[in-house]
């Protein structure tokens, strides 16, 4: 693959500057791998990395963490770590991302419910606040035996205070698929509802699974979010220029849609960043449809 790889801190005018986010004196052998016009991408360890940016630098956290559910990533990641490690493990990068978030900066993570319940108490007893628990369902889960079909995966969203941005998203009044009628009557409201949609709900029917080659890297498969999650996250939370960290880059959809919503973006990735490198150069990955409305 040939692609523009940045190794050093010299830049000229079109990459991303971001230089003002790191700490002085970090070793100058941690270099980003890549760096687009508005993005800078680490190859490595987000435990090592994460300590490296400055405080109070970053608008919005997006992390999709391994679940430790044992499913193989790359060679250097773990996803069999016995519960209490995995809970430090997290809660150690968790409090990285905190240090980093600017005052009312916006905090997500994708995990399981289980998991979740124990790092929203953390995010709570750190200080944070609590603005949403939202349910994503999930189309893709397997029947367990002796317990619920799981049909939901958890987005933790808190802030660092006070929002300091929260756009309003409105998503398009269902119809259905069949008759192009509405789903509901509204109560009878139908006619005086906003004809840009309903405000966007804490349980998120609408996202798709990554299945469609169309959609997802070649060399990198599973785990790919879609990229209507990341719309919603990044559109809710940030305006143009703002800065959005991701940790743990996976495919990098995160910085894709960030590239596509003139954000600026630093990611980290332990094993995938080549096929990040190629998704950000070839922009080959098509994004999935989404008829959102942003106030
Ligand atoms: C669930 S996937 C993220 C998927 C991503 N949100 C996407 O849509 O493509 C988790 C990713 O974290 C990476 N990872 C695991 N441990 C890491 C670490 N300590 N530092 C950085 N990345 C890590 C894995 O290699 C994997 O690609």
């Amino acid at each position: 693959m040939d692609v523009f790889v940045q190794t050093s801190l010299s830049f000229n005018n079109s990459t991303f500057h971001y230089a003002p986010l790191i700490k002085n004196n970090v070793d100058k052998a941690i270099q980003p791998y890549y760096v687009t016009d508005f993005g800078a991408l680490f190859d490595g360890d987000c435990q090592d990395i994460l300590p490296i940016i400055k405080d109070f630098s970053i608008d919005t956290v997006f992390a999709d963490p391994p679940f430790n559910l044992n499913k193989k990533y790359g060679n250097k990641s773990k996803d069999n770590l016995i519960e209490t490690e995995y809970l430090s493990w997290c809660y150690k990068w968790i409090d990285e991302c905190i240090r980093t978030l600017k005052p009312g900066g916006a905090l997500f993570i994708y995990n399981l419910p289980k998991w979740n319940i124990m790092l929203g108490a953390y995010l709570i007893n750190a200080g944070l606040t609590f603005r949403h628990d939202i349910a994503i369902d999930m189309n893709n889960g397997f029947p367990i035996p002796g317990r619920l079909y799981p049909s939901h995966y958890s987005l933790l969203y808190f802030t660092k205070g006070k929002p300091k941005t929260f756009r309003k998203i409105r998503t398009p009044i269902e119809k259905c698929r069949h008759c192009d009628g509405d789903i509901k009557d509204y109560g009878g409201h139908r006619k005086s509802m906003n004809p840009n949609g309903v405000n966007l709900k804490d349980i998120w029917t609408d996202i798709p699974p990554v299945r469609h080659k169309k959609f997802k890297s070649k060399s990198r498969k599973a785990n790919a979010l879609s990229t209507k999650l990341l719309d919603r996250v990044v559109e809710l939370t940030t305006n143009p220029g703002d800065i959005v960290l991701d940790p743990f880059g996976g495919s990098g959809t995160t910085y894709d849609v960030c590239e596509k919503k003139n954000r600026h973006w630093i990611g980290i990735e332990i094993d995938f960043a080549d096929e990040i490198v190629e998704r950000l150069t070839y922009k080959h990955i098509q994004h999935h449809n989404n008829n959102d409305y942003v106030e």
